[in-house]
């Protein structure tokens, strides 16, 4: 933890001038982000920089008239940008293909009027459930321009995922696709579609791109063929309000139900198109990969917004990275020369298991900057990464943030001025981030000490609220420390001012990055006919970061066995999706429970992971040492079977 690398001078001149700005992106917020926000054209220029008047519910840029559309788009395509490289889309299989900034521009207009003709309009809820094509990026786009609010579902989530999402979204019209590829395999999208709608309470259109070919079932009257409704033309972006919302996308948190995370139309942009120059320092002749999917926050930021605001070229990916070889990523940075590689610990972590000789068969000289996002980078990985990819000469950019925070919101800054790096630390925050460490008490505690980590101020990319739910926004995020923001993660801040983030302090897990809830996965389990109850945690995985592990009681009349473990995960795999599925599935005479009827699944855990601590008292809050030492022999006697 305490290894320095230092870094080249040529940054270290710049640390000051990180420090000044951030400085005055706390004392002075108003003058700060009236420049800042100059990263995006205004249709009408906002009165007002931030009205706090109704906090926590912060809005930016008030009254400022704007367009996401616009700014990705239009603002490019009509100068001598327009031949500029916009994304060049790897498919798994076969050619890239290549669209231009004014290729792109042309096709969200066709898109955007076709939706325009289907008598979509500002306001209105679209879902996107597609794979990685193009066709993804033009469709937010496309509903930007007219000012619907799209929702992206990632097409890893399966059919009563997908029908939860549609209804709280509100989604009269559903993006889709015949199917998407994975590892050779088609995903078949459309009939997974299909299965939604019939659980939710119905959608009007479903716009449907011809991908993979399979065969699927089109419903007249309400299934079109994408490429059927195009139509060629300009149409004028809605001037939105900043506070208008323009996404929403769904992430677990502590109770069953997703949170529908609400981003708006101004403060948003400016905070992605911010960080990411803060970041990563993007040269114009920079070619920069974001490995994530577009279903995640991180592709909706960085792979979509941020690159297209700043005027990027953007490799996009449609495939697994260690398909069909080992070497793939390093096969893409080669073959396109690629500058700037954005990925995750867990997708390091998964390739460095396979060996150096993948990476050392490729020339990845034209590499810059490292980045990673998702979960801790351990030093492990963050050394195979620096030293065998970057070569020790790519500085890496662990950039902490959520969903909820819109962008980075602790990353090193090559831009303004990079510290030395320390392997594991996400380092200082970004310009208008006021990060603090408090114990439960509400305390800050010491340097070094391990906190709970909070944002004392309000930054643009903050979400507005939570979908269709203020209380919810308020209570999760704004009260365990009144407003101030509570990220749910542990930190500690070391005594050079550090941060290191410490994985979630509430029930969530990160399984290979994606943010999994263990309620919505018990709240999976208790709904089958067989399950009666079910405690769900995490067993650390050195790839994964987290894997699944059930403990569940069955119902009277079902009888322990092979088959019931295999169709309960079969259930949650069709329900939820592969990535919700539980890894082991313990089937157990009783889940231990306190006398106040809470299961005690910090102590199932530690019993599983033999890691009981002497102290078992202090594990469960509610629980009596008698009836610990019950749930211990419960878990052991599973164990031991
Ligand atoms: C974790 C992903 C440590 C953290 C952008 C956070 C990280 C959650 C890092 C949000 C990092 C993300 N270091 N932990 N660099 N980046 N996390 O909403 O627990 O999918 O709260 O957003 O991921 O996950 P989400």
């Amino acid at each position: 933890m305490n290894e320095t690398l230092p870094m080249d001078e040529k940054y270290r001149v710049g640390l000051a001038r990180y420090r000044q700005e951030y400085k005055e992106s706390l004392e002075n917020p108003e003058s700060f982000w009236k420049e800042k926000a100059k990263i995006i054209d205004w249709f009408s220029p906002f009165d007002k920089v931030l009205d706090d008047s109704k906090k926590p519910f912060y809005r930016w840029f008030i009254n400022g008239k704007t367009n996401m559309s616009y700014n990705c788009l239009d603002r490019y395509a009509n100068n001598e940008k327009r031949n500029k490289v916009a994304y060049i889309w790897v498919p798994e299989k076969g050619e890239e293909k290549v669209v231009t900034y004014y290729g792109l521009y042309r096709r969200v207009n066709a898109f955007a009027k076709a939706l325009l003709n289907l008598g979509i309009k500002k306001g209105d809820g679209v879902t996107i459930y597609l794979p990685m094509i193009l066709e993804a990026p033009i469709a937010m786009l496309a509903c930007a321009r007219i000012g619907a609010v799209f929702n992206v579902v990632f097409s890893g989530f399966g059919e009563e995922a997908l029908a939860q999402r549609i209804d709280d979204s509100n989604s009269k019209t559903v993006i889709t696709a015949d199917g998407g590829f994975r590892k050779g395999k088609i995903i078949e999208l459309k009939k997974i579609v299909d299965a939604a709608i019939d659980l939710s309470k119905g959608v009007d259109n479903v716009i449907v791109v011809k991908n993979a070919n399979n065969k699927i079932n089109m419903e007249s009257g309400r299934d079109y063929y994408y490429d059927q409704i195009l139509e060629d033309g300009y149409v004028k972006p809605e001037e939105l309000d900043s506070s208008d919302p323009l996404f929403i996308l769904y992430t677990s948190g502590t109770t069953g139900k997703p949170k529908g995370i609400v981003h708006g139309n101004g403060g948003y942009p400016v905070w992605v198109a911010n960080t990411l120059k803060w970041g990563f320092n993007p040269k114009d002749e920079d070619r920069w990969w974001c490995a994530a999917d577009i279903g995640w926050i991180t592709g909706h930021s960085y792979i979509v917004f941020a690159p297209l605001l700043l005027g990027m070229t953007s490799i996009m990916y449609e495939g697994a990275i260690d398909y069909p070889k080992p070497d793939r990523m390093w096969d893409i940075i080669e073959r396109y020369g690629v500058n700037i590689l954005y990925t995750s610990p867990t997708a390091i972590r998964l390739l460095m298991k396979y060996g150096e000789k993948y990476p050392l068969s490729h020339d990845l000289s034209s590499l810059k900057t490292l980045g990673t996002v998702g979960e801790p980078i351990n030093p492990a990985a963050w050394h195979w990464y620096y030293d065998v990819i970057g070569k020790s000469r790519c500085p890496i950019i662990d950039t902490y943030w959520q969903t909820e925070t819109g962008g980075f919101t602790i990353a090193p800054s090559a831009h303004l001025g990079l510290p030395d790096l320390k392997p594991g630390s996400a380092t200082f925050p970004m310009p208008g981030i006021d990060p603090v460490i408090y114990g439960d008490d509400g305390k800050e505690v010491k340097d070094g000490e391990k906190g709970y980590i909070v944002l004392r101020k309000p930054w643009p990319g903050l979400m507005l609220t939570v979908n269709r739910d203020e209380k919810r926004y308020m209570d999760v995020y704004f009260s365990k420390f009144p407003e101030q923001y509570l990220m749910g993660d542990y930190a500690i801040k070391d005594k050079d001012g550090y941060y290191w983030l410490l994985g979630r302090s509430d029930e969530v897990l990160k399984v290979s990055g994606h943010r999994i809830g263990t309620i919505e996965v018990e709240d999976e389990l208790v709904a089958m006919k067989e399950v009666a109850e079910a405690a769900v945690f995490g067993k650390p995985d050195t790839v994964k970061g987290d894997t699944i592990i059930a403990f569940v009681t069955l119902k009277d009349g079902y009888e322990k066995s092979v088959e019931v473990i295999n169709s309960i995960k079969k259930r949650v795999r069709a329900d939820l999706g592969p990535i919700m599925v539980p890894e082991e599935i313990h089937i157990v005479d009783a889940v231990p429970k306190t006398r106040s009827g809470k299961i005690m699944r910090r102590v199932i855990k530690a019993v599983y992971l033999n890691q009981l601590p002497g102290d078992i008292s202090t594990l469960e809050n509610e629980a009596s040492v008698e009836e610990i030492k019950k749930a211990v022999e419960i878990i052991k006697k599973e164990e031991g079977d």
